[in-house]
C-alpha cells in the first residue's frame, strides 16, 4: 500500500487539508485503492507541542513515505523565534532540503468564469496558460554564510552548476509537452549568481532545439505579467524570484487560493503555494481548491494516476462554472459556501463525473 504523510501544519491548513482528503476518499472509493495515511507535525503547531518545528519523527515518518501532503506553515505568533526555530525556516525549508526537493512546479488555470475577478481585463487575461518552474533547495533561500545580529543581516545567493543544470533540463522537458516556450528569469545585469544562472540555462538549451528560450530580468518579467501574461508559458526561475512571481501568477487568477504546487525530488511534496492565512484560520472560510488541486497533483506524478488527477481537476472546474464560490473568489452574484461546504460540492461532482 502506498503511504503518504499528511502535514497539516499551521493557520489555514489543518481546515483546507481535511477537505483535500475528503475527496483523496472519493477517489480511493471510486478507484478501489487504498492509500495508508500517516499524519506528522510540522510548523508553528509542532513547535508548541514539542519545542521544535520540525520533530524527528516527522522527518523519519517523510522520509519512509512515498509522498507528502502539505497544508501551510507560519504565523504571526512564531515570527519573533530565532530562524532555526522559526516554521518556514525551521520547518518547511529544512522538509524540502530533506527530501531534496529540486524543483517546485506552480501550474496557474484560468477558469472561463472566474475571469471577471481577475485583475486584468478579460482580454489579457484569456489566453493565459503558464507554470513556473522554481529551484526550490538552493539559491539565497540556503546559501551560505547566513547571518543575523543588532548590526547586520546576510544571505548567500549561490548557483552551481549541478543545481542549474538540473533545474533547466527540467524546464525544458515541461515546455517540451506544452507550448515550448522557456523564459528564464534572473537578473543578469547585476547578480554574479545569475550571470551564472544565464549560462549554464543557454548551454543546456542547445540540447533542446525545439524550444524556444528568452532570458528576462526579474523586474521586466513582473512588469510583463501584468503587461503581457499571455507571453508565458514555462516561467524557469530561481528559489526567490519564483516564489515571488508564482504569487504574481496566483494574482491572475484572482486569489492565492487557487494556485497548487508539486516538489519533485526523493520524495515528492505537494503543497497549495498561498501561505497560512492567518487572518482567516479557523473559520471555515479559506479556499480548499489550491490544496484539492495539490493532491489531484499528488495522485498525477507520484501515483501515475492521470485519469484520477483530471477528474478532480474536472469537478473543481464544474463547480466553478456553476458559480460555487469561497469568500476568495466571490463576486455579487455568487454562492457563497465555506470551506467544508466547498470541499462537500467538489466531493458530490467528483462521485458524479467518475
Ligand atoms: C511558498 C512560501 C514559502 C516560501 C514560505 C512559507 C517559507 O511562501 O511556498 O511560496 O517562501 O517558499
Ligand atoms: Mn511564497
Amino acid at each position: 500500500m502506498k503511504k503518504i504523510v499528511i502535514l497539516e501544519g499551521d493557520g489555514i491548513g489543518p481546515e483546507i487539508m481535511r477537505e483535500a482528503l475528503k475527496v483523496l476518499e472519493v477517489v480511493e472509493s471510486k478507484a478501489n485503492i487504498k492509500f495508508e495515511k500517516t499524519f506528522g507535525h510540522i510548523g508553528g503547531e509542532a513547535y508548541d507541542k514539542f519545542g521544535t518545528p520540525f520533530p524527528e519523527e516527522t522527518k523519519r515518518k517523510c522520509l519512509e513515505a512515498d509522498a507528502v501532503l502539505l497544508g501551510s506553515v507560519g504565523g504571526p505568533k512564531w515570527d519573533s523565534l530565532p530562524p532555526e526555530l522559526k516554521p518556514e525556516t525551521g520547518g518547511l525549508l529544512a522538509l524540502r532540503k530533506l527530501l531534496n526537493l529540486y524543483a517546485n512546479l506552480r501550474p496557474i488555470r484560468i477558469y472561463d468564469s472566474l475571469k471577471s475577478i481577475s485583475p486584468l481585463k478579460e482580454t489579457k487575461i484569456s489566453n493565459v496558460d503558464l507554470i513556473t518552474v522554481r529551484e526550490l533547495s538552493y539559491g539565497i533561500y540556503y546559501g551560505e554564510p547566513k547571518f543575523i545580529d543588532n548590526e547586520k543581516g546576510l544571505d548567500t545567493m549561490i548557483y552551481d552548476r549541478k543545481t542549474v543544470e538540473k533545474i533547466a533540463k527540467l524546464a525544458f522537458e515541461i515546455a517540451s509537452k506544452r507550448r515550448k516556450i522557456v523564459t528564464s528569469v534572473d537578473k543578469a545585469n547585476v547578480l554574479r549568481s545569475s550571470m551564472f544562472w544565464r549560462k549554464v540555462v543557454k548551454e543546456i538549451s542547445r540540447d533542446y532545439p525545439n524550444i524556444s528560450l528568452n532570458h528576462m530580468y526579474v523586474d521586466n518579467a513582473a512588469m510583463q505579467l501584468i503587461l503581457n501574461p499571455s507571453q508565458f508559458d514555462v516561467i524557469l526561475t530561481s528559489n526567490m524570484f519564483g516564489d515571488i512571481l508564482s504569487d504574481e501568477s496566483a494574482a491572475l487568477v484572482g486569489s492565492l487560493g487557487m494556485l497548487p504546487s508539486a516538489s519533485l525530488g526523493d520524495i515528492n511534496l505537494y503543497e497549495p503555494a498561498g501561505g497560512s492565512a492567518p487572518d482567516i484560520a479557523g473559520k471555515n472560510i479559506a479556499n480548499p481548491i489550491a490544496q484539492i488541486l495539490s493532491c489531484a497533483m499528488m495522485l498525477e506524478f507520484s501515483f501515475g494516476m492521470i485519469d484520477e488527477a483530471r477528474k478532480i481537476e474536472k469537478a473543481v472546474e464544474l463547480v466553478i462554472e456553476e458559480g460555487y464560490r469561497t469568500r476568495d473568489l466571490a463576486d455579487h452574484s455568487s454562492k457563497i459556501l465555506t470551506t467544508s461546504q466547498m470541499g462537500d460540492v467538489i466531493c458530490k461532482k467528483l462521485e458524479e463525473v467518475w
